[in-house]
């Protein structure tokens, strides 16, 4: 008999997943089909309805409306084949891909969503690269196959040239581009014959065919299809459980999201391919034993995500034992309590109280305004989980109060938006002038949009430059105030980053002074 209040047992029956995509290749309508074949939801279109409710009562999410970008994660929870569910949310523009970066540093798996018209877009491939250089297993989806696209060949060697990870097609679409009859499933090479239905409000027709009975059917489209699977049989490109989970190949999912084609396939590889929640690696590489007392890290921190509760929500990935609400935790850097008597998950804007959470669950905690994302919490036994990365701003912009009057405003929201890294503020030595830096110009558009509605402190934003930057110390920063084509800042938490004014003199720098210490990636 399994124990079903062992932490081990509920880990291993939950995947805990996030799906990236380019804007538009069609993650949200993935989402919701997701949540339909789980019967989270009766009829396709709830979770429109909700990005509409949630876009109507939120004034920074206006923006997302605006420009149709999304800003804000969400995280839906749903059980299906007798698993538990989790889907984090990403942003689909590369400005935000720090915010994704941080999202996937919660999950245990991806999907990457290609449209397969578009195949992977130079805007989004930051994005894929993220996931890679994680080294997180991802499933790639190649949606819109109702439409016309690119030859799904051509598809594979994008995602293998431009991606780095080796795609082992697992279905594979029957019929031309435009004109797609079904996938033969390469497991078994058996044929699911595709019907539209109309916009697939309800789960899709599904009809299994032999390989005998479909050639019988299809005829020239099919003898294609098959010879095209013996070729990948032939170099060898079959789904490797151990490779796909070393973050080096990639299972590969054909369908179209829209009429709910391939939708099945997907949300079964999520069970049986993705990883159960293991024990997370703490900051000396130790690993936390699933059992061990209640532990997790925050890797997402939002505040006012709703107007009608100014609040401000960390979203905690647990990593080990069993959470209880109302428990009361260490917070790791300061070392005090905090109680978790507001815990909660989060759907859109709706809340549901949360009870209990295992490990590969999300918990938002309401009221924490000392919560910062990188964060442990624990029970008991202490624990450090690595920090996450941040990644190296490409463009810094000053940022002046329109008011005057509006000082204190200003500061509030300036703290509040670098706490929640909508952007990194830096300062010069001895000026009080903050300089904002970011990876993506969408992020100095969201923070201006945001000082003016939530903080109510209008701002002026200076003209965008670029910059390469590098992590440094006072020693090597000593040596770089000498010269003009590089300054030096002083982020928040003590961090010194050196700024170049092109790539040409950083590598000149770089190469003339091995000794000095230039990094690439900046930890939070
Ligand atoms: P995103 O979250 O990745 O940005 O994409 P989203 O799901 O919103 O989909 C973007 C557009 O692509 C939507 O059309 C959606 O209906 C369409 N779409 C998604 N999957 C498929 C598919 O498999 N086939 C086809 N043909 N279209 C698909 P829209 O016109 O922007 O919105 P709507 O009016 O349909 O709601």
């Amino acid at each position: 008999m399994t124990d079903p209040t062992s932490p081990d047992v509920q880990a291993a029956r939950r995947r805990t997943f996030a799906i990236i995509s380019h804007p538009d290749a069609g993650k949200t309508t993935l989402t919701e089909k997701f949540l339909l074949y789980a019967g989270a939801i009766q009829e396709a279109g709830a979770v429109k309805a909700q990005a509409g409710r949630r876009r109507a009562t939120s004034d920074w999410m206006a923006l997302e409306q605006q420009r149709g970008i999304s800003i804000s994660s969400t995280v839906l929870q749903f059980d299906y084949r007798d698993h538990v569910v989790n889907l984090l949310d990403t942003p689909g523009h590369r400005d935000f891909s720090e915010d994704t970066y941080r999202v996937l540093a919660a999950a245990d798996a991806a999907i990457m969503v290609l449209d397969s018209a578009r195949g992977v877009e130079p805007q989004t491939l930051k994005l894929f690269e993220v996931c890679r250089s994680r080294r997180l297993p991802v499933l790639t989806f190649l949606n819109k196959m109702d439409r016309p696209g690119l030859e799904p060949l051509a598809l594979l060697d994008e995602v293998e040239q431009q991606i780095g990870l080796r795609p082992t097609p697992v279905t594979w679409p029957v019929g031309d581009p435009g004109s797609f009859r079904g996938v033969i499933d390469r497991r078994n090479g058996a044929f699911v014959r595709f019907t539209r239905t109309e916009r697939g409000s309800t789960a899709a027709g599904e009809t299994p065919l032999s390989a005998a009975e479909a050639a019988d059917e299809l005829g020239a489209p099919w003898a294609r299809a098959a010879d095209e699977c013996a070729l990948l049989d032939e170099v060898g490109a079959v789904v490797d459980r151990k490779s796909f989970l070393a973050g080096e190949s990639t299972p590969v999912f054909v369908g179209s999201a829209i009429t709910n084609f391939g939708v099945r396939h997907l949300l079964d590889a999520v069970i049986d391919l993705a990883p159960a929640p293991s024990a997370q690696l703490d900051a000396t590489d130790q690993p936390r034993p699933l059992d061990a007392p209640c532990s997790g890290f925050v890797f997402k921190v939002q505040a006012n995500m709703n107007p009608a509760h100014r609040d401000h929500v960390a979203f905690v990935r647990v990593c080990s034992g069993h959470f209880e609400r109302g428990m009361t935790l260490v917070h790791q850097p300061s070392g005090k309590p905090f109680a978790t008597k507001y815990a909660s998950s989060v759907f859109g804007s709706e809340r549901t109280t949360v009870d209990e959470a295992w490990p590969g669950d999300v918990i938002g905690l309401v009221n924490a305004s000392g919560l910062r994302i990188g964060d442990s919490l624990y029970l008991e036994q202490p624990v450090t989980f690595p920090r996450i990365p941040a990644f190296p701003p490409e463009l810094i912009a000053s940022a002046y109060s329109k008011d005057v009057s509006r000082h204190k405003q200003f500061r509030r929201g300036l703290e509040q938006l670098e706490q929640e890294g909508v952007v990194q503020v830096l300062h010069r030595r001895n000026d009080p002038q903050p300089v904002l830096a970011a990876v993506g110009q969408m992020q100095f558009e969201v923070f201006a949009h945001r000082m003016a509605n939530e903080f109510n402190a209008p701002v002026e934003m200076g003209s965008y430059s670029q910059r390469t930057v590098r992590l440094t110390d006072e020693a090597t920063a000593e040596e770089l105030r000498g010269y003009s084509v590089v300054q030096v800042l002083e982020r928040g938490d003590g961090a010194l980053l050196a700024m170049f004014e092109s790539p040409y003199f950083m590598a000149r720098m770089e190469a003339d002074h091995p000794e000095w210490m230039l990094e690439p990636i900046l930890t939070t």
